[in-house]
């Protein structure tokens, strides 16, 4: 299991702190939509710069088919390891991009976004007019089909992806509290030991990490134990 770390503070030079924090340790580091339209393309190599990091774009890709397709290819040209799009975009906008990305001499993992863990389930069913088990095990095997490879999903939720789809399509699980710190804003919260016997590939991890007093201290705790 890879930890991700979600670069989600309020400013670059606070990213840029944490990142400084964490040299030398084997996490990957999630930069969002926020950093990503304030800081530009450019922090991206700045940050694999700092440590060798992994970079995980979570851009959410969600629009037509050959627009999204335009982007995931613009995307893949910044040498990034990981991006994601939603699977509500539909199974043909996935089977482009991954299209258009095959065809490429090296290209990122991508991951669709089933159910945002911030739902609760009656906000998801007013949403997608569905329960958030039957919609993610859609978006799994039209995810799956489209030859994507993985689901950012709750840990709650990835044991049956990887049942209805392969043990080898990755999940990737958000809403992680590793040592029982508060949920903020996530409804479906999980720690570490359930990412694990859910057998998530990667988690992410943002505030009880950006938040702590100590958050090397922290993220070499969560190491030791995944
Ligand atoms: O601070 P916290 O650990 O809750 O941060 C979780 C991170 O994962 C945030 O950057 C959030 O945008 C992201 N995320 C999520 N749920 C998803 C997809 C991404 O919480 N389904």
């Amino acid at each position: 299991m890879k930890l991700c770390v979600a670069l989600d503070l309020p400013s670059r030079n606070e990213n840029l702190v944490l990142v400084r924090e964490l040299s030398g340790l084997d996490v990957w580091l999630k930069v969002g939509l926020r950093s990503f339209l304030r800081d530009g393309a450019g922090i991206l190599s700045e940050l694999k710069g700092l440590g060798g990091f992994k970079i995980f774009l979570d851009l959410k890709l969600h629009d037509i088919p050959n627009t999204m397709a335009d982007a995931a290819e613009v995307i893949a040209a910044l040498d990034v390891d990981m991006i994601t799009l939603h699977a509500s975009a539909g199974e043909r906008a996935m089977c482009e991009v991954m299209s258009r990305l095959n065809a490429l001499s090296k290209r990122p993992l991508v991951l669709a976004v089933s159910a945002l863990t911030s739902f609760k389930a009656d906000e998801f069913s007013a949403v997608y007019n569905d329960s958030v088990e039957n919609a993610v095990r859609k978006f799994s095997l039209s995810a799956h089909r489209a030859g994507l490879d993985g689901m950012v999903c709750s840990v709650f939720e990835s044991a049956l992806i990887k049942d209805v789809t392969s043990d080898e399509f990755l999940t990737l699980t958000p809403g992680i509290r590793p040592f029982g710190e508060s949920t903020n804003d996530q409804s479906r919260v999980a720690s570490l030991d359930d990412a694990k016997s859910a057998k998530s590939d990667f988690i992410v991890v943002g505030r009880p990490i950006y938040k702590a007093q100590n958050p090397r201290e922290i993220t070499q705790k969560i190491l030791a134990q995944i």
